[in-house]
């Protein structure tokens, strides 16, 4: 099939890659010029494990095409998935200007039936919306179908998640709608949902916000351990055996962050408010999170001191490991409390994510490798759980701090183990 994928960040171009593997003619359109010509070159804009090599052998197969011309690119094809930014104002509420300006072009290249597909995350009744712009703009008598397709994308992992997903959620009010959709998943042999387009909109906020729930629910419980001297991670384990409830995310740490969850998080507060309806327990999970890296300067504040004058190492800068995404990563956060607090000195490490980082802290340390930027300093942070972190050599660690004060984030080390070897470990949840 001639498909269009609008909008090349780190949806549409997983999308348009894996449409292309699966051998449809994909255009992958963005208005960002210095980002195609990026593509063009055979680069990716951003790190996604195993993208570039899907980039570069579907490009060079002639599969996958790069475009700035979104009419061009519509008029081409018979399917369009729109992934364009789908961003949150201060309220809370999306930013719908990006899916406005998409939904407009659209209209003006319809020329025969083409199948329009919302993947980016949206508020529930988008669909409808799409759906009348596109009567009211394009030319008369054109047909075309409106559906929802929302992604379930993780990043660092998102390649995968697109050929072997759990699901296919498929929100169509039309047949023919229905049989392309169905033609383009079919070959991932995945169950496909099939449901009306608001529900198919509504799954994917809800999805989010209830995997955003189990982690405010996994942070709460790492409050009353550290308080009775329980381990997190063992309760974690012990509710999540429960088949019912499942052990993912239940992984208590500093909070998600990430492009997604939050946003996502505030969007469908927004949502159910503008609803009359209660929606106070997403607000809750909301309030959680953000309590989460205070929560943590405050656990380090107890074993530290003081901050000012000091030396923090920090391991790990992304929202999480496998990207070099900063977009709402605790460690921003983190990093502002400290300079705010007046530290001395922040000496950084990252493996993918220093350069991004420097965007955001040009005048932080960054570091060439994990040891170098413990040497003398008065602790470390764990803020990203990176698998370069799992095994250090802790003897080493013990001799470059000043004091062998370790905060762990991520919970990645076994506290008994670090209390044996002298260190003053602080993980979380746990003693
Ligand atoms: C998330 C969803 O998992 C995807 O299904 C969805 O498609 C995507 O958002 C999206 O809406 O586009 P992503 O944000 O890439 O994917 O990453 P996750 O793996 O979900 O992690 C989100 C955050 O939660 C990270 O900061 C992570 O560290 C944190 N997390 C995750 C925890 O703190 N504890 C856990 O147990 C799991």
């Amino acid at each position: 099939m001639k498909i269009t994928v609008i909008g090349s960040g780190h949806v549409g171009l997983v999308t348009g890659a894996c449409f292309a593997e699966l051998g449809h003619d994909v255009i992958c359109v963005d208005h960002d010029k210095k980002k195609l010509q990026t593509l063009k070159d055979g680069k990716i804009p951003f790190y996604e494990p195993g993208l570039d090599k899907l980039v570069h052998a579907n490009y060079i197969e002639g599969r996958l095409s790069f475009s700035g011309d979104t009419i061009s690119a519509v008029l081409a094809s018979e399917i369009i998935f729109i992934c364009v930014g789908t961003p949150s104002r201060k309220t809370g509420e999306v930013d719908m200007s990006a899916i406005k300006k998409t939904a407009s072009q659209i209209a003006q290249a319809l020329n025969g039936y083409k199948l329009v597909v919302e993947k980016s995350t949206v508020p529930v009744e988008t669909g409808e919306w799409i759906l009348k712009t596109l009567k009211k703009q394009a030319p008369k008598g054109v047909e075309f179908d409106v559906a929802s397709n929302p992604e379930f994308l993780r990043e660092g992992a998102a390649i995968h998640d697109f050929m072997h997903p759990d699901r296919v959620i498929i929100g169509v009010s039309s047949q023919k709608a229905a049989s392309y959709l169905v033609q383009l998943y079919s070959p991932l042999n995945a169950p496909i949902l099939m449901t009306d387009i608001k529900s198919a909109e509504l799954i994917k906020h809800a999805s989010n916000s209830f995997l955003a729930m189990k982690i405010s629910f996994a942070n709460m419980l790492a409050n009353l351990c550290e308080k009775t001297g329980a381990d997190v991670v063992k309760v974690a384990k012990g509710i999540g055996l429960d088949k019912r409830i499942g052990e993912d995310f239940l992984k208590a740490g500093i909070g998600y962050g990430g492009s997604c969850f939050p946003k996502d998080v505030s969007a469908f507060i927004h949502i159910g408010k503008k609803s009359g309806c209660n929606f106070k327990l997403i607000e809750e999970v909301r309030n959680i999170n953000e309590e989460r890296r205070m929560h943590f300067i405050k656990r380090l504040e107890k074993v530290i001191g003081k901050f000012k004058g000091k030396t923090i190492a920090i391991w790990g800068l992304s929202f999480k490991p496998e990207t070099d995404d900063t977009r709402e990563a605790p460690a921003t956060y983190i990093i502002k409390e400290l300079i705010k607090r007046k530290v001395k000195n922040i000496r950084a490490f990252d493996p993918k994510t220093m350069d991004n980082m420097k965007k955001i802290f040009p005048n932080i340390i960054y570091s060439k490798c994990p040891y170098e930027a413990i040497k003398g300093a008065d602790a470390l942070l764990i803020l990203t759980e990176w698998k370069d972190f799992s095994h250090p050599d802790l003897l080493k660690i013990k001799a470059s701090l000043k004091k062998p004060i370790i905060a762990d984030g991520r919970n990645i080390y076994d506290p008994q183990k670090m209390k044996r070897m002298g260190f003053s470990y602080i993980p979380i949840g746990r003693l």
